[in-house]
């Protein structure tokens, strides 16, 4: 009997060793919170999660590189241009599940990724030096006006935030009126392009610009206090604004997901999407991130629905976010050739 056991045991860790219950994530979202997702998910499937943590551009180059030894399984990103670009490559497999299917509308997956959780990249102004005029029905398209001259103020061109905004722009205007945009609204800059979302926000807060456009999770992030007192202070004093509230909706763009096509555990890389679109991971989700959630009856964080940017605003729902990777190279070329550092 003690033998059986042993031989048993033997054959368990064996069969274990080979066929590790398990998936690896390559994510280049840092936060805990999402560890926290990763280990309920174990604890309900049993199947190990471990993480590879770093930035985009060396997380896809070391996946590119590996090839077919590749450990990686599922790789979460922000930004719908770069999921799309590294489909481009080849890299994932068709993963969309009927689960998924059934929980993510259509403009915000492709055949092979989709989002886990959404942002939207808004206005903020400063109320005492934007008229209630200049701002009421305000377009993403009427930042380009002269009005604006010398009071707006972005992040980098290299921001793929930013690239998949104007990728938004040429998809819906196409490519001569967006560069005629982009030329005008780089025209209206109240200084260079410079640091983060946050600090653009605080510019406006001090007087340095009047307006500008982040997405809103930062703006929730300061009036928070997680990032400081003097933060907080900042974003009370900008006022947050939906832009294209009549036409197509303000501009969205996602966290997403998608399966490897090398991936030695698909079906369990499938699984964790599917745990990740549950209601619990979603409100999970918005309530640590600030981001919306992609499934549909979830409360808005209290926060965010006090602040303004609850889920009630028109988003762009027409412009699918596959195609910002189709446009955000030539968006980029439009940035750069305006002077947009
Ligand atoms: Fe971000």
């Amino acid at each position: 009997m003690k033998k059986l056991l042993v031989i048993y045991c033997f054959l368990y860790f064996f069969a274990n060793s080979i066929f590790a219950n398990e998936v690896n994530v390559f994510t280049s979202r840092h936060y805990d919170s999402d560890v926290q997702l990763y280990e309920k998910f174990t604890s309900i499937t049993g199947i190990k999660v471990n993480v590879i943590s770093g930035e985009d551009a060396a997380l896809e180059k070391r996946m590119i590189e590996e090839g077919n030894d590749s450990k990686a399984d599922l790789y979460i990103t922000a930004d719908a241009g770069r999921l799309g670009l590294f489909d481009k490559k080849d890299m994932f497999q068709n993963s969309i599940s009927t689960i998924i299917k059934s929980k993510v509308p259509e403009n915000f997956r492709s055949e092979n990724w989709t989002a886990i959780a959404k942002r939207a990249r808004i206005i903020f102004y400063a109320k005492e030096r934007v008229s209630k005029d200049e701002i009421k029905n305000l377009r993403y398209e009427d930042l380009s006006k002269p009005n604006w001259k010398n009071r707006i103020t972005i992040r980098q061109s290299n921001s793929v935030y930013n690239q998949s905004l104007v990728a938004s722009l040429i998809s819906n205007n196409g490519i001569v009126k967006t560069e005629e945009w982009v030329k005008g609204f780089v025209n209206n800059f109240a200084r260079d392009p410079q640091d983060n979302d946050r600090a653009q926000i605080l510019a406006v807060a001090s007087g340095e610009a009047d307006i500008t456009i982040a997405n809103t999770y930062y703006y929730a992030l300061m009036l928070s206090g997680q990032k400081g007192k003097d933060q907080q202070e900042a974003a009370k004093k900008v006022t947050p604004f939906f832009p294209n509230q009549n036409d197509r909706g303000t501009h969205m763009n996602v966290s997403g997901a998608g399966v490897l096509k090398t991936s030695k555990n698909s079906e369990n890389a499938i699984k964790l999407i599917e745990f990740l679109l549950t209601k619990e991971s979603q409100e999970h989700i918005i309530n640590n991130t600030f981001e919306y959630p992609i499934i549909e009856n979830i409360e808005p964080n209290e926060l965010i629905k006090n602040s303004n940017l609850g889920n009630n605003f028109r988003q762009d729902l027409e412009t699918p976010v596959k195609e910002y990777s189709i446009y955000q190279a030539e968006a980029l070329k439009l940035m750069l050739k305006a002077g947009w550092k």
